[in-house]
């Protein structure tokens, strides 16, 4: 009886010393093959785990360890750089109507956080300028602005709070309008520009990259609308690529498989975890 729970102590052990190794070459591989040279951006913030374009999302993102944070800019009736995603409050707020029809002091007032979850209630409405003021030194920041022409001058309000800054090295700006860039670009020479590539415009001639790579740091796409040959090409011309999902997990082996500089998703933990699963296949 003695030796036989000996022997049970002994199972138990050797069971408990795979685990621990199992566990540790998890981690181990976490390490080896995590890189820099991908970047991992969190998508309007953290945004699967706390409300879109919310400060709440934007600190997960710090606290996933996140290389940059996406946001989206509109601007207030009263000139304020609002982050949101849509023209209008309606699907993140309590509140409806176009952004542009509400001064800042309104949209204060407004919850951004209970729509995603009640532990999220009165969370407020960012600005761009208390974003920057608390994100900056913490994490890179990829701003978006949403639908450039809906707000004339609103380049050079971006150029004007940036260009406070001495050290742009962790902000690039983004947007589907190029017009916008190449303007954003001549109004901040050392800022670095992204052009987000529109889908059903994703077949570029090499003329049009030549002219993109001209002004644009970064050309990116969404990973439905991108292959290991455009990459290349886009890399061919000095830029960099960042491919972009909200929630296809496929993302990451693409990123990979393309070579790619950057992730963006809603899931600021896939471009570590999901390396594992890449290192054991
Ligand atoms: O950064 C890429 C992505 O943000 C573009 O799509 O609609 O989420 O702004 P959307
Ligand atoms: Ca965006």
């Amino acid at each position: 009886m003695r030796h036989l729970r000996k022997s049970k102590f002994g199972i138990l052990a050797i069971a408990a010393a795979c685990f621990l190794l199992l566990v540790g070459y998890k981690e181990q591989t976490i390490r080896v093959h995590y890189t820099k040279d991908m970047v991992s951006v969190a998508h309007r913030g953290a945004s699967h785990f706390a409300p879109e374009n919310t400060r709440a999302a934007f600190q997960k993102s710090v606290e996933l360890n996140a290389d940059f944070l996406e946001c989206d800019v509109h601007v207030s009736k009263d000139g304020e750089l609002i982050i949101m995603h849509d023209d209008k409050i309606d699907r993140t707020t309590n509140g409806s109507g176009f952004i542009k029809e509400f001064t800042l002091d309104e949209l204060k007032q407004l919850d951004a956080g209970a729509s995603f979850s009640k532990e999220f209630k009165g969370e407020q409405i960012l600005t761009l300028n208390e974003l920057i003021d608390e994100f900056y030194d913490q994490i890179g920041l990829l701003i978006e602005l949403k639908n450039p022409k809906l707000y004339p001058g609103i380049e050079e309000k971006i150029a004007s709070l940036l260009g406070e800054y001495d050290d742009l090295s962790s902000i690039i700006v983004q947007s589907f309008d190029i017009d916008s860039m190449k303007k954003m670009s001549v109004l901040l020479p050392n800022l670095q520009v992204a052009v987000l590539i529109h889908p059903k415009d994703s077949l570029l001639s090499a003329a049009k990259l030549d002219d993109l790579a001209s002004f644009a740091s970064y050309i990116n796409f969404n990973v439905s609308f991108l292959n290991k040959k455009t990459v290349e090409r886009v890399h061919d011309r000095g830029a960099k690529v960042f491919v972009w999902s909200k929630k296809d997990k496929n993302i990451i082996a693409k990123a990979h498989k393309y070579n790619v500089d950057g992730i963006i998703t809603d899931f600021s933990n896939w471009p570590y975890e999901e390396l594992i699963y890449l290192a054991q296949e």
